[in-house]
């Protein structure tokens, strides 16, 4: 293992990234990590205060589709090795804008593979590229089955089709350009600092509020949810230890549907709130379906457990306490990101 790395990581302002980012300027003092950020509506610098100043760590905002900036970066740090998160996240949001997702997903991914290959001219000893992806690749399964590292991409959303072209490219300059890369296909997330619009931290703030909780249809589809921490343990891991060329699935082995999980959530907050039991789960509204909605997501991932011995460290219960107790802890947190433009994006997508 290199003793001293040169890490580029992106999207480190956001949910994933900043726990990735911790992670890595916390454990490997040796390593000098640079969190590259367009701080979106999704990044905020918050999430990482704790880290800000220190001395392997330094922040540079910018736009990883902005092609003479990310060149001008690559020339002038020459990253050993990139982590690349950013992107645009939320599959409700891909569907009424997606060419925001073509653009930052598949040619945001584009700009930093040239600037990589450019930066080392092909002389790539000691170099990684490692790209992180999603499950939603894989599309949709039925009632039964997983998702492996051989299952064909079929992408259902213009969130999961932008990620899977990501994917292809860096595949692509692997077999193309010998470019030293890594992919790793996770499951649904879920634990502190992850902007409200997705399923969990949206109901834990609608349930503070007593506001109406919208799921989907009938609430009958199914996820396989990952603590944040366990997640980017797995990153490390892979970073490190993963072979180069390769995917890795990485999952909670936590099928849940989202109808059984809301109730978990809702029972979960009457005691933290001290409501009568139940008082919660009034809140629950079926809404209109989400166009093109993925039945359900489960990953395999028993390739990452035996090669390299990585296994989720927290039930699903523990992990959801934890996650309730972050937000209810730190309201103003909550009260920043719900602010301003949420709310008119909030209007817009349940009124
Ligand atoms: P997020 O939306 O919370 O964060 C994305 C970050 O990328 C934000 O900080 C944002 O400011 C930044 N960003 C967006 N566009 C950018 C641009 N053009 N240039 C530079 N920075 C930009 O996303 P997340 O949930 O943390 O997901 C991180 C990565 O993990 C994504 O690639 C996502 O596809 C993948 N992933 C997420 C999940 C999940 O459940 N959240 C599961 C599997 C994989
Ligand atoms: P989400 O957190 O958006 O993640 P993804 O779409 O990437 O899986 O949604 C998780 C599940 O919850 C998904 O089946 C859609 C559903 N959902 C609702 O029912 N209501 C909501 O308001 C949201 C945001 C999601």
């Amino acid at each position: 293992m290199n003793t001293k790395r040169k890490i580029l990581i992106t999207g480190g302002a956001g949910f994933i990234g900043s726990h990735v980012v911790r992670l890595f300027v916390q454990k490997y003092s040796n390593y000098q990590v640079f969190n590259l950020d367009a701080l979106t509506y999704a990044g905020n610098l918050e999430n990482l205060n704790d880290i800000e100043n220190a001395p392997n760590y330094t922040f540079i905002k910018g736009d990883i589709t902005d092609e003479n900036f990310i060149n001008e970066l690559f020339s002038t740090h020459k990253f050993d090795s990139v982590i690349h998160l950013a992107a645009e996240s939320h599959v409700d949001r891909s569907i009424t804008d997606p060419l925001a997702f073509v653009k930052t997903n598949v040619i945001g991914t584009m700009v930093l593979l040239n600037a990589f290959k450019s930066c080392w001219k092909d002389n790539f000893d000691g170099k990684l590229f490692y790209h992180i992806s999603t499950d939603e690749v894989y599309g949709t399964l039925g009632e039964t089955g997983l998702f492996t590292e051989s299952t064909s991409y079929d992408p259902n959303s213009p969130y999961s089709a932008s990620k899977a072209s990501s994917d292809h490219f860096v595949r692509a300059y692997g077999e193309t350009y010998n470019l030293p890369y890594v992919i790793s296909n996770c499951s649904n997330n879920y634990g502190q600092n992850q902007f409200p619009e997705k399923l969990i931290p949206l109901f834990i703030n609608n349930i503070i509020n007593n506001k109406p909780l919208p799921v989907y249809g009938d609430g009958n589809y199914t996820r396989d949810w990952l603590y944040v921490k366990d997640h980017a343990d797995a990153i490390d891991l892979i970073f490190h230890e993963g072979k180069q060329s390769e995917t890795y699935n990485i999952g909670g082995f936590n099928e849940w549907k989202n109808i059984d999980l809301v109730k978990l959530l809702c029972q979960q907050m009457d005691k933290k709130l001290n409501r009568d039991l139940g008082a919660s789960e009034k809140l629950i509204t079926f809404v209109k379906d989400r166009p093109g909605h993925d039945l359900r997501y489960a990953i395999d991932a028993s390739k990452i457990n035996k090669e390299l011995g990585w296994k989720p460290s927290v039930t699903f219960e523990e992990g959801l306490e934890k996650t309730i107790d972050w937000y209810l802890n730190n309201e103003n947190w909550l009260n920043n990101v719900t602010s301003g433009t949420y709310k008119s994006y909030y209007q817009k997508q349940y009124s």
